[in-house]
């Protein structure tokens, strides 16, 4: 699978340096006709097979009567025949994990790192479809596929949602901006920016999404990280110890002692760079690789001299300087040479590793890899 350059079109003819500069989280921009040349167009019925699988992520919302409902996905055909004509929504989470050209479509935002790029989402809306006015705590670029959606922005997100609906809808939205996207047009909406999307005619929204670790997340999963990886020595000791009349009592000096063992437990960059090697190339819980059908080793190793590799659309490779990671694990390999690492850097940045001579160790590394369905012959979808 070649790279697929990077269009200008997809930011409004802005290098991404230009519009990191002046739009990402700071302000919105509308981009007409910023991607129009999808290979094909995923229909409804293709949305609906996924919103039917249990190893996918999918929610609808119905908005009828003045009253918001959703339901979590998998459904069923029946449920999904039930749908009325109008007024509702359904969104499928991670289609960038099942169609190769929205990841194509994901990796074209990749000016920015893996670390942040989330997924594409897929919505579909017949007319009166929405998810209301609300706001994100993530970056967005709303793509219109098909269909006409208008949307409506505002930066005043001081309303507070609704306290009794099962999402996040705003007490009060005024919108400040107004536009009707069409099929090809795009929407860029910083974090906690108001917005409320309408379907005027059937579409689809695809959503790109970051991800921006909140700091109480980032505590918590550092701390059972930190857990498997220090090793303390010492134990508590009291030699001068006196006799007690309160037994029961937390004494000073006790809290004293296991305070100053506490503060053996510190931590480097070097460490939080292995933290975010393993934790942000994790896969997420409801994915699954499938190792059903790995090639021969022989045969492997012929593709990949042939045709190269591809990561699986799933797959989530990273690195520092240090060490390389994939799907939450640390990749050993202590004798790469400056040669494997430079491929392996290649992998993870481009997904792909072009056909070539590799060497022997590299290509055992990569075999076992292709087992566990983490990467393929670039032959294979
Ligand atoms: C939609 O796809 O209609 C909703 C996307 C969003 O507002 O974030
Ligand atoms: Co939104």
């Amino acid at each position: 699978m070649p790279k697929t350059p990077f269009d200008s079109a997809l930011l409004g003819n802005l290098t991404p340096e230009q519009f990191l500069s002046e739009y990402w989280q700071k302000k919105p921009l509308l981009i007409r006709q910023a991607w129009t040349h999808f290979p094909e167009l995923i229909d409804l019925a293709r949305l609906a097979e996924f919103a039917q699988r249990d190893d996918v992520e999918s929610r609808l919302i119905e908005h009828q009567n003045g009253r918001w409902k959703l339901e979590h996905g998998p459904f069923s055909q029946q449920r999904l025949n039930r749908l009325p004509e109008s007024d509702w929504t359904i969104l499928v989470q991670n289609v960038n994990h099942l169609v190769p050209h929205i990841a194509d479509y994901l990796y074209q935002f990749n000016f920015l790192p893996y670390t942040r790029l989330d997924d594409v989402m897929i919505s579909y809306a017949p007319p009166g479809g929405t998810v209301g006015p609300h706001y994100d705590s993530y970056d967005v670029f709303l793509l219109q596929v098909g269909g006409q959606k208008r949307w409506q922005i505002s930066s005043d997100d001081a309303s507070g949602f609704i306290e009794d609906a099962p999402i996040r809808v705003l007490k009060d939205f005024n919108p400040e901006q107004e536009w009707i996207l069409e099929h090809g047009d795009m929407l860029y909406l910083p974090p906690k920016y108001a917005h409320y999307g309408v379907a005027l005619t059937p579409g689809m929204t695809y959503s790109v999404g970051f991800r921006a670790p909140k700091t109480q997340e980032m505590a918590t999963k550092f701390l059972e990280f930190l857990q498997d990886e220090i090793c303390l020595n010492g134990m508590y000791s009291d030699p001068d110890a006196k006799p007690t009349s309160t037994p029961a009592r937390i004494d000073d000096a006790f809290v004293a002692q296991i305070s100053q063992m506490l503060q053996q437990v510190k931590w480097d960059d070097n460490i939080v760079r292995q933290f975010i090697g393993r934790y942000f190339s994790e896969p997420k819980p409801h994915v699954f690789f499938d190792h059903a059908a790995p090639l021969e080793f022989d045969g492997f190793a012929e593709a990949l001299g042939e045709y190269g590799i591809r990561l699986d659309l799933k797959s989530q490779m990273i690195y520092s300087d240090e060490a390389l990671f994939i799907n939450g694990e640390l990749i050993e390999f202590d004798d790469a040479s400056p040669a494997d690492l430079t491929a392996l850097r290649q992998l993870a940045d481009d997904r792909t590793l072009p056909a070539a001579q590799y060497s022997d160790e590299l290509i055992d590394l990569l075999y076992t890899y292709h087992e566990y369905g983490y990467l393929h012959p670039a032959t294979e979808q």
